[in-house]
């Protein structure tokens, strides 16, 4: 599967779409603000961040939310990098991620670097400022054979309804296996499957308001065993 790739149409001449999928990779009201409420108020941050903090991600997409992660986390005042580690089965080009991320000039200073080093190595190699890592391939094959643990997760597959592989139980039991005693969740999702999955995998959710027109989305924390 590391040989496939994504799929795009363009919406408004900016925002990504998936033909594979059927949906955009970020929110069409306002992508920045949104992956602000779900991911980094949603899993507590950047009141949580402490040295060696490590988010992993299901699904990096166009690294918008890895650049809103590191620009929060510097400007919280760390200056050991954040280690980031991200899933993703279908990579963009370098041209469609810079072509993605020029929507957002706020980031513009790490979306270069970024763009740069996606050019060079998908996996992130040689990126410098944040120990980042892409794991390219199908999440459910290769996030078993990592032995980190996360502090927080951002759980961003596409709508459970269109990608309902990224939100499976088995795949949520990895991600509860990969999350520290006091780790956390956050998706912008509200779906029922998705929280009994999160549930069934140890996980204490909570639906708490959504970004923009979402209503509900969800937050979890490791239950104590
Ligand atoms: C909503 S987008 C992610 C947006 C991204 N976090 C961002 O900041 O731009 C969902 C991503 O999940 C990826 N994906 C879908 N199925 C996958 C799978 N089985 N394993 C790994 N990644 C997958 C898609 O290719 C897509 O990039």
């Amino acid at each position: 599967m590391g040989d496939q790739h994504a799929e795009l149409d363009w919406r408004d001449q900016a925002i990504p779409v998936s033909t594979r999928f059927d949906d955009p990779y970020f929110s069409l009201e306002n992508g920045l603000a949104e992956t602000r409420h779900v991911f980094l108020a949603g899993n507590d941050l950047p009141a949580r961040f402490a040295p060696g903090f490590h988010i992993a991600e299901l699904g990096f997409g166009t690294g918008l939310n890895l650049l809103t992660a590191w620009m929060a986390w510097e400007q919280a005042g760390h200056t050991v990098p954040l280690t980031f580690t991200s899933f993703e089965a279908f990579p963009m080009t370098a041209d469609e991620m810079a072509r993605a991320l020029a929507a957002f000039p706020e980031v513009a200073r790490y979306a270069d670097r970024l763009v740069t080093a996606w050019k060079e190595d998908k996996t992130l190699a040689t990126l410098k400022g944040i120990n980042a890592c892409v794991i390219l391939g199908d999440a459910r094959e290769t996030l078993a054979a990592e032995s980190f643990a996360a502090d927080a997760w951002f759980l961003d597959g596409f709508s459970p309804a269109k990608n309902p592989e990224l939100w499976d139980a088995s795949l949520m039991a990895q991600v509860s296996a990969h999350t520290t005693s006091s780790g956390t969740a956050a998706t912008y999702t509200a779906a029922g499957f998705v929280r009994r999955n999160l549930a069934d995998a140890g996980f204490s959710v909570a639906r708490v308001p959504g970004f923009g027109r979402k209503r509900h989305m969800t937050t979890c924390f490791k239950a104590p065993a």
